[in-house]
């Protein structure tokens, strides 16, 4: 197969991104260039992404982080093969401004569109980095999405568990609040996890123990939140506590699916577990997750924190394996605020094939 060249364009939540990468399935890739600005500081002052502000901003900034990443890249639009955009799930106003825009730019540029799912991105950048064979198990922990996933090719997920209330990252967030730490929180919580002691408080793991692989995590915020208006508390005590509990929680659910899984494939023998998401930027998880995978025999493959966290080298790679198909899109490709990999096994029904 040709190697192709993909401009990526990220603008479903808070991060306005693009970037180029050349490469052929199964990869690895090269990043030719890969930009992203931060709206961090918009959201800042109202504790979590706004969503007015988040399309305004992707508004502004896009045109310029289109042009510095090609440039990055020593690239004109009219030598890439196709320009790849994030079309859903995500918060709607930013997903139009940045589908419209590769819209624009296939348009202006005779070039083919290619309409990504974000999720699908997460999951596919194992393979950018390491070129991960298909089929590979995926735990995607982010701010929006907590799922048990096994990856059999471009398209093709199937749903072992997912989340019944909050996503982790959201857990993490929301926790960072009750502790008057800054958006986002995740990052917060480590860092100060890291002078705590983990046993001092006793927390919940929900769902431990239960058929299947779905996840749930509003009881655990819950517990923190009772313990903060007890009052006298240690902050960095209840993060460690918190991380340890969402450690044992993303281990005992990821074991259970790798059970699944096995028996789904049971000839992917050197089978790969990928975690991605803004939440597998955490140290002390990808630690967990990595003894896991020893434990399992399981390949771990988790990229490095600067690709797990929203980004367009994720987008452009997806766009290099829809490419590499043949799957194009039309340029009346809708945005969508929805968009699951798979069929949802809410309730436990586990490694029965997903529907649609
Ligand atoms: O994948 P991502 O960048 O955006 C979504 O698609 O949601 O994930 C963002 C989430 C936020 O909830 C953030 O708090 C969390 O990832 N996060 C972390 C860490 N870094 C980012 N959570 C725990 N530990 C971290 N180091
Ligand atoms: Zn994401």
């Amino acid at each position: 197969m040709r190697a192709l060249t993909v401009l990526g364009i990220e603008t479903s939540c808070d991060e306005t991104a693009a970037a180029v990468v050349r490469g052929r399935a199964p990869g690895p890739g090269e990043i030719l260039s890969n930009i992203v600005f931060s709206q961090l500081e918009e959201h800042r002052p109202y504790g979590g992404v706004v969503p007015e502000i988040a399309s305004r901003a992707h508004v502004e900034k896009l045109d310029g982080i289109v042009a510095e990443a090609l440039a990055a890249a020593h690239i004109k639009l009219s030598d890439v093969d196709a320009v790849a955009a994030t079309a859903g799930p995500g918060l709607i106003g930013g997903v139009m401004v940045g589908l419209t825009t590769a819209k624009a730019l296939a348009l202006a540029a005779g070039k083919p569109l290619i309409a990504i799912n974000h999720l699908e991105a997460h999951a596919l950048t194992a393979r950018l980095t390491d070129g991960v064979k298909f089929p590979f198990l995926l735990l995607l922990i982010s701010g929006g999405h907590c799922q048990l996933l096994s990856v059999e090719g471009v398209g093709r997920f199937r749903l072992y568990g997912t989340t019944i209330d909050d996503a982790v990252g959201e857990a993490f967030d929301k926790t960072a609040k009750l502790l008057d730490l800054p958006y986002p929180g995740g990052p917060r919580i480590e860092a100060l996890a890291k002078n705590g002691n983990a046993l001092r408080y006793v927390l919940p793991r929900p769902m431990r123990g239960r058929i299947g692989a779905d996840f749930s995590f509003s009881g655990l915020k819950t517990a923190v939140r009772q313990l903060v208006l007890g009052g006298g508390i240690d902050a960095a005590d209840i993060a460690a506590s918190f991380q340890a509990a969402v450690i044992d929680i993303l281990v005992e659910r990821t074991k259970a699916a790798m059970g699944a899984f096995r028996s789904d494939f049971p000839d992917a023998g050197d089978a790969a577990l990928v975690v991605a998401g803004g939440v597998a930027a955490n140290g002390a998880i990808r630690r967990a997750l990595t003894d896991l995978a020893e434990q399992e025999g399981f390949e771990k493959k988790i990229p490095p924190p600067g690709l797990c966290t929203d980004n367009a080298a994720m987008i452009a790679w997806a766009g290099v394996e829809h490419g590499q198909l043949g799957y194009f899109d039309g340029i009346g490709v809708s945005p969508k605020a929805r968009w699951p990999l798979a069929g949802t096994p809410l309730g436990g029904r586990i490694g029965a094939p997903a529907k649609g």
